[in-house]
């Protein structure tokens, strides 16, 4: 770091530290989020997208812009978007993946016509933007792979004037780029372990289908990142607590691996009294998938899967509430009687994950029920809001209805 000047160092180092708080993040989309947010706060960018490779296209993954934000209502959120091009030059983005390499643009409206890629205005237009600066760099791992394209909009300066991305910055993004493609290297392997897990579960239950699981696990950290902004969760609390909700939301029924097939797959007609009590054993087989004293993820996925299905008032139909799980073998798979949990005592984490998968549920078809629309659906959740569900949960997801139904669009199942 010798031939740098003192503020580039300090610079550098700083990055080291972000780079390290990155290293800690196991969910692979969070760490997507917080890299293109770390890269834009480096080298003050206004806004910027992350994409991701799927097959020969760019997939968005999330997109940021602090001058739209700010005419956001404080905690309302960017509405959520979703689309894909492929990697040729008909974008920039699609471009620098194509090439690999890094493009810096000083005036997107200023691009030499004989270069071979071309600014698109559509998204200046349709959201009232002026791009100007964008510098565009590719997430490569060590092989050479690629991963995905950061795309970063209008470098400003310290009097808030848009100003071209510098040779300084170029320096300080390529080599937090480099921590971060570790780091995500790290979370790949966690999400290809998670999502192997969960293509078993789904193998045992056809209800457990992938975009299902995604979709409650989307909706959970929408619900959580709403009721954190209502509560004034301090934002390391959030980070750290978002990062496992994510995942955990994912095996909320993982533990339906151990039901009999006899059971899992029956549609009509519904359980006798004996075959429902097995299937609310899942709640205890998940649990026991996963030891608390672990680590913090191990006891999120813990709580959801124990307890998602308990009820805010504590009303019977809700279990397995309060449970010693050494009284509970697969074996034998039947509940045993456990008493009443209630309120607040059900972790949030599965407070949560009760709304987001149960309101999945209505509003998609089942083997043993058409769909309910998307009101019919909303509307079952406001009822139950104080019943079934804590009230507080129903609030931050009636605040975000919007996003929800974009999470809705994005992810369809498969048929
Ligand atoms: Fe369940
Ligand atoms: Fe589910």
């Amino acid at each position: 770091m010798a031939a740098y000047n003192k503020e580039t160092k300090n610079r550098l180092e700083q990055i080291v530290e972000i780079a390290r708080s990155l290293s800690e993040i196991q969910d692979i989309d969070i760490l997507l989020e917080r890299i293109l947010t770390e890269t834009r706060h480096i080298v003050n960018a206004d806004a910027g997208s992350i994409y991701v490779v799927e097959g020969n296209n760019l997939k968005i993954k999330y997109g940021q812009n602090d001058t739209q934000l700010k005419l956001l209502e404080p905690g309302e959120k960017l509405p959520y978007t979703y689309f894909s091009f492929p990697i040729d030059e008909t974008s920039i983005s699609g471009y620098v993946a194509k090439t690999q390499r890094p493009l810096n643009i000083e005036d997107a409206y200023n691009i030499p016509e004989d270069t071979p890629y071309q600014f698109n205005k559509e998204s200046d237009i349709t959201t009232d933007y002026h791009t100007s600066s964008i510098y565009t760099f590719p997430l490569k791992i060590k092989g050479g792979a690629l991963l995905g394209v950061i795309q970063i909009i209008n470098a400003m300066d310290d009097e808030g004037n848009i100003v071209p991305f510098s040779k300084e910055a170029e320096l300080l993004i390529s080599h937090f780029a480099s921590s971060a493609v570790q780091a995500l290297q790290r979370a790949y392997v966690t999400s290809s372990m998670v999502k192997r897990m969960l293509k078993m579960a789904e193998f045992r239950d056809p209800k457990e289908t992938y975009p299902h699981v995604e979709r409650v696990s989307s909706f959970s950290l929408e619900i959580y990142d709403r009721y954190a902004f209502n509560h004034g969760i301090p934002y390391d609390e959030q980070e750290k607590y978002r990062d496992l909700l994510k995942i955990g939301a994912k095996f909320h029924d993982v533990g339906k691996v151990g039901i009999s097939d006899v059971i899992l797959k029956k549609a009509f007609p519904r359980f006798t009294e004996e075959e429902r009590n097995i299937m609310k054993g899942h709640t205890c087989i998940g649990a026991q998938l996963f030891d608390p004293s672990e680590s913090d993820l191990d006891i999120i996925c813990r709580d959801i899967a124990l307890h998602h299905h308990d009820r805010w008032d504590g009303g019977e139909s809700g279990y397995p509430g309060k449970i010693d799980l050494c009284s509970f073998s697969i074996k034998d798979g039947r509940l045993p009687e456990g008493e009443v949990l209630k309120g607040n005592d059900i972790p949030l984490a599965a407070r949560i994950v009760a709304v987001a998968d149960v309101f999945d549920a209505l509003s998609h078809k089942r083997c043993y029920k058409e769909s309910w629309s998307i009101e019919e659906s909303f509307n079952e959740i406001y009822n139950s809001a104080g019943s079934h569900f804590d009230p507080e949960v129903v609030d931050a997801f009636s605040q975000i209805k919007d996003r929800i139904c974009s999470i809705l669009n994005a992810i369809p199942d498969t048929e």
